[in-house]
């Protein structure tokens, strides 16, 4: 393990162990500052949804702060911002705690394909939240990264094969990271569903979540330091939810250190 990510480990758990002692039972006892980039995309607006719920000071990571404001109003503040354009990131980074990513690309080629976005775009967040001091970046990544001959590297530009070095990417920027790998993504409701969290990216068949299901699950790693440094699969299937998300990420390995 890097310096740099041992440093900023300790920090976090210092983080964590004060909520603690202070009588709370998570890091959500004083809800910090979270950057969401790809606010305006379907599983981001989601995302931004619960972060205001759970009384978190929302940022938006936005390229058309238009479209953005008719989203959320005066409830979060803006950042114009594109994450092929690392300078436009900076400011957005400067002070906030932690960063949530739900940017996706979109088409196999062009200006916004897979190498672009999903591995360019996520290493110029991870740089900038590096030399920011964020204490913690979740990526929304995607179950079958790590599988090169899957259909889907074919027909979208390879874009498992870039998600995959996107999320290097991150680990290799020293700062505390949950990586988070979804099954396909619907549109539903948050409903009853049990979630099924797994590692290993073993082929698991066809696996769905909504992206609101999506969206607990990055705000729940926020809130719990046992999913930091962690990488895992998620789909849901009907079953009774989660009511214990710490006992649930205590569960997972560590990534191995880079
Ligand atoms: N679809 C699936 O079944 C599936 C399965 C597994 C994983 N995933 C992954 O899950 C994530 C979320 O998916 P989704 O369908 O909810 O996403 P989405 O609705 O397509 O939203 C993508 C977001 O990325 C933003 N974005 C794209 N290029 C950008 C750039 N250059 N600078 C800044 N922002 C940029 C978009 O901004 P604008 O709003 O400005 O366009 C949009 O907000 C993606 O990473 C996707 O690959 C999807």
């Amino acid at each position: 393990m890097s310096v740099t990510r041992k440093i900023a480990l300790i920090g976090t758990c210092v983080l964590a162990l004060a909520a603690c002692t202070s009588g709370t039972a998570s890091m959500s006892a004083s809800p910090g500052i979270v950057l969401v980039a790809g606010a305006t995309g379907r599983t981001g607006t989601a995302v931004v949804g619960q972060l205001l719920t759970e009384g978190y000071t929302v940022r938006a990571l936005v390229r058309d702060p238009v479209k953005a404001r008719a989203a959320f109003g005066d409830r979060v503040s803006y950042f114009t911002g594109d994450v092929t354009d690392p300078a436009t990131l900076t400011p957005a980074m400067q002070g906030a705690d932690a960063v949530i990513s739900a940017i996706g690309a979109k088409g196999a080629k062009g200006p916004s394909r897979p190498e672009v976005i999903d591995y360019a775009g996520v290493r110029n967040l991870a740089v900038a939240a590096s030399v920011a001091g964020v204490r913690q970046f979740v990526l929304v990544s995607s179950r079958s990264a790590t599988q090169k001959e899957h259909p889907l590297n074919r027909m979208f530009g390879n874009v498992l094969i870039w998600k995959l070095k996107g999320e290097d990417a991150l680990r290799a920027s020293g700062v505390p990271y949950t990586i988070i790998r979804p099954g396909g993504l619907g549109n539903g409701e948050p409903g009853e569903k049990a979630f099924v969290i797994e590692q290993g990216d073993k082929s698991a068949g066809q696996t769905t979540i909504a992206r609101s299901d999506l969206a607990t699950v990055c705000v729940q790693a926020l809130k719990h330091p046992e999913a930091l440094n962690r990488t895992f699969e998620v789909n849901t299937v009907d079953g009774s939810p989660v009511t214990d998300w710490r006992a649930r990420f205590a569960e997972l390995k560590p990534d191995p250190s880079m």
